[in-house]
């Protein structure tokens, strides 16, 4: 397998985690590059239902080194929790062995959860609906040069001094806001704690992956979020913090950036988003009531209810355009079971011209465009039991296909549940080569 990362293309949960875990029979090692634990990837194991927020979704595999990057804010409580909640479950979590934090890696600390949370109420009617888990201040404090980075952990000086920065002026913020100042000897003393219990895990992993790579190991990327919550390249203000696109990679890993040479987008068969900001395709009503149960579109790391739409072929465009998305997943076809005739955004309207089939999405408001649908026929049949191209129901291959055409990007693979075996491959009319991939979409069946 050659350097792969795997890639959300649209605002986060399209089933990333089950499609790395499959690719993941491949790999050597798996790697988490941004975000932090507002990640939810769900894995399905012997029909047991797996939630990972921070540790990469190849823990599963034996024989695969997970690593979380230097591009991860990691919360140490929360990590040192899921590693015991993974080991209660049988799962085996060596550190050091089958997992592996960079040194590198800022750290989420309580006070990030708490200055969230404030930020959040301070926005009112403009609140972003983060996750809560203390994100953004955490990836602000690293641009600002002010954080606390997980290798500090085991180095008591060290951390003395990066509390001492921090704390001084979080301390002020949480004086003035009515709040608690935070306690430097007990978070301290937290804080070495954990870091004695991780020290076996904690590694320059970028060395480890560059080493890696020279002798041929098979490195896979594990993206969190989408491409469309990527602070860069999203609907910005409303994303996350990190680089969630492919783009994030070379950053957040240690390896250079021409190491990649495959990335696979994943799409949802329908679009989901949860938290607040733009969605052109979104439905409400009784219908998107019966999307979001068919799809148990709930957040799975708030529980919040997702919202839902139907797939915006202009934002995965240019997402994948954007990731130089080499290859697709479709996920969830199953669930437009009995949906009735099938919609794709394949254009938007913007400024009263409907023809923008490409968009550069900084340069507009997108609560401002209005989606121009193509229809397809919906199927009935339950997909759920079918693992070849051929025995999908022609509507449900129509479907497909016309999705591919608009991305030009082949759809390799589909997936119809959350097993690990309920996938099917398939050969694609569209070649892999990138000058070809980057055509723009042929026809339009309006
Ligand atoms: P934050 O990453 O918690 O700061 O949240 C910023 C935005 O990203 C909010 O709209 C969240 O709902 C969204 N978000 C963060 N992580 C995920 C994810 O893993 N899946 C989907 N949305 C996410």
């Amino acid at each position: 397998m050659p350097t792969t990362c795997v890639i959300g293309l649209l605002w986060g949960d399209e089933g990333k985690g089950k499609i790395i875990d499959l690719l993941a029979g491949e790999a050597d090692w798996v790697v988490r590059y941004g975000g932090g634990h507002n990640a939810g990837h769900t894995l399905v194991r012997d029909g047991e239902r797996l939630v990972l927020h921070l540790v990469p979704s190849a823990i599963l595999r034996e024989g695969v080194r997970n690593v979380i990057g230097n591009g991860v804010v990691v919360d140490p409580f929360h990590l040192r929790d899921e590693i015991a909640g993974l080991r209660r479950r049988g799962v085996v979590v060596e550190l050091g062995r089958n997992l592996l934090v960079a040194e590198g890696a800022h750290v989420i600390l309580p006070v990030h959860r708490a200055l969230d949370g404030l930020s959040e109420r301070m926005r009112g009617d403009a609140k972003l609906g983060t996750t809560g888990r203390g994100i953004g201040p955490a990836y602000a404090d690293r641009a600002s040069r002010a954080g606390v980075r997980v290798g500090d952990l085991i180095r008591p000086a060290r951390l003395d001094a990066a509390l001492q920065r921090l704390l001084a002026e979080k301390n002020a913020i949480l004086v003035a806001c009515g709040a608690e100042p935070l306690d430097p000897a007990r978070l301290r003393d937290e804080l070495l704690e954990l870091g004695r219990s991780l020290r076996p895990a904690i590694a320059d992993v970028g060395s480890l992956l560059r080493d890696a790579r020279r002798r041929g190991e098979r490195i896979l990327c594990e993206g969190a979020q989408g491409v469309l919550l990527d602070v860069d390249h999203g609907t910005y203000p409303f994303v996350t913090s990190s680089s969630a696109s492919s783009g994030g990679v070379a950053v957040g890993t240690g390896l250079p950036p021409q190491s990649l040479e495959r990335v696979v987008g994943v799409v949802k068969a329908y679009a989901t988003r949860v938290g607040a900001g733009p969605f052109p395709t979104e439905l409400d009503g009784a219908f998107a009531h019966r999307l979001r149960e068919a799809g148990r579109e709930y957040g799975s790391t708030t529980g919040r209810p997702r919202r839902v739409g139907w797939f915006d072929a202009v934002a995965a465009r240019y997402a994948a355009e954007l990731s130089g998305t080499t290859e697709i997943v479709m996920t969830n076809l199953d669930v437009l079971r009995g949906m009735g005739p099938l919609r794709v955004a394949r254009a938007y309207q913007i400024h009263g011209d409907p023809r923008a089939e490409r968009v550069q999405f900084p340069l507009f408001d997108l609560d401002d465009v209005r989606p121009v649908f193509e229809e397809h026929q919906g199927f009935d049949e339950d997909l759920s039991g079918m693992r070849r191209w051929s025995e999908l129901p022609a509507a449900a291959r129509r479907y497909v296909e016309a999705v591919e055409a608009r991305l030009g990007v082949p759809i390799r693979t589909v997936s119809v549940g959350p097993g690990r075996d309920q996938v099917i491959r398939r050969d694609s009319a569209i070649p892999h080569a990138p000058a070809e991939r980057l055509r723009p979409a042929q026809g339009s069946s309006e």
